[in-house]
């Protein structure tokens, strides 16, 4: 992403995804013949770690909306991460992110509603609202990969709070914590982080509130304790540890748009048509994969959701 470039970062801070790909190529290769010769066991196929060990969250409903794609392997959903507040490195996240404190967690809902309040999230997800939901997540960037979310649909909870009829859009903020969050020391991005979604897309099925992957509790670098994924847009959308939801009448002012509004726009709808100015968007390479493969329209969630633009110009949706 485009990031501003503060005269205290060095280049080599900002991990590029061929340098990265290579590298874990490399390992991975290294890793699978030292194991199979040591064992004669072959690595290939081992993607999850265990996972029985999970949860305090209940019983996890599968979803229907799941894709049956091949999920990315744990490791590298945890391993590679845009996670600003910590770093912009994306290896960083996984160990600056490990003593980041995520409870007790409360979440401020507030703005055009009749019930505001301040919410535990315990009081806000309950376990037996959780579903497994299995979702492509595809960066701005050209990567993409499946993940198993732990969640609740937005809209689940939306109702609570007695949205007014002024709410036509609903804001999320992250966290605002420089000592716990170290890049949020640096100006790279305006803090703290905050995006937005239109009412009829937050209340869509598809947008889901995440607290766990993998059957698990959410690692802190994938944004623990709260964070929202709505699949079929670019995954800056997808905000992380979330601590104020905010129902507004006008458009909210979100960070990347701020940060460069010609190319990171309020929608962010994932569209293989049309580039960003400075790359094309039209194949993506799967965290996991050798070859890179053609972007789905809408990230592949087309049928779903494309009434929601009609009679707009996807041009404008970017
Ligand atoms: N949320 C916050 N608060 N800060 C961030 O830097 N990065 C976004 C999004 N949510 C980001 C964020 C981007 S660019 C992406 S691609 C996804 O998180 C990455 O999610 P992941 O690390 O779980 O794969």
């Amino acid at each position: 992403m485009l990031i501003k470039q503060a005269d205290d970062i060095k280049s080599s801070e900002i991990t590029d995804e061929k340098i990265y790909l290579q590298r874990r190529r490399f390992l991975k290769t290294t890793a699978h013949v030292t194991l199979t010769a040591a064992t004669g066991i072959s690595l290939a196929g081992i993607s999850a770690p265990e996972v029985a060990a999970a949860l305090s969250m209940g019983d996890i409903k599968p979803s229907p909306l799941s894709t049956d794609e091949a999920k990315t392997d744990f490791k590298d959903i945890t391993s590679y991460n845009n996670f600003y507040e910590f770093s912009t490195d994306k290896e960083a996240p996984a160990h600056l992110a490990k003593n980041f404190k995520t409870s007790p967690w409360t979440v401020s809902v507030e703005g055009e509603i009749n019930k505001p309040a301040q919410y535990q999230l315990e009081d806000l997800v309950k376990p037996h609202q959780l579903q497994e939901r299995i979702y492509r997540l595809r960066c701005v960037e050209a990567w993409s990969m499946v993940i198993p979310w732990v969640g609740i649909p937005l809209r689940d909870i939306i109702g609570r709070f007695e949205p007014t009829s002024k709410a036509k859009y609903v804001e999320f903020t992250t966290l605002y914590d420089p000592e716990q969050m170290p890049g949020q020391r640096r100006r790279v991005l305006n803090w703290p982080y905050v995006e937005g979604l239109r009412m009829d897309e937050a209340m869509h099925p598809l947008t889901l509130l995440a607290v766990g992957l993998y059957g698990q509790v959410l690692p802190n670098q994938n944004g623990a304790p709260l964070r929202l994924v709505v699949p079929w847009k670019y995954g800056f959308k997808s905000i992380k540890s979330i601590v104020k939801i905010r129902f507004t009448q006008t458009q909210p002012q979100t960070t990347w748009a701020q940060a460069g509004p010609g190319e990171y726009g309020f929608y962010a709808n994932v569209n293989p048509d049309v580039d960003h100015p400075r790359w094309s968007q039209k194949r993506e390479r799967r965290i996991g994969d050798f070859f890179k493969r053609d972007t789905l329209m809408l990230n592949g969630y087309a049928d779903q959701v494309a009434s929601l633009y009609q009679g707009m110009d996807p041009k404008t949706l970017y």
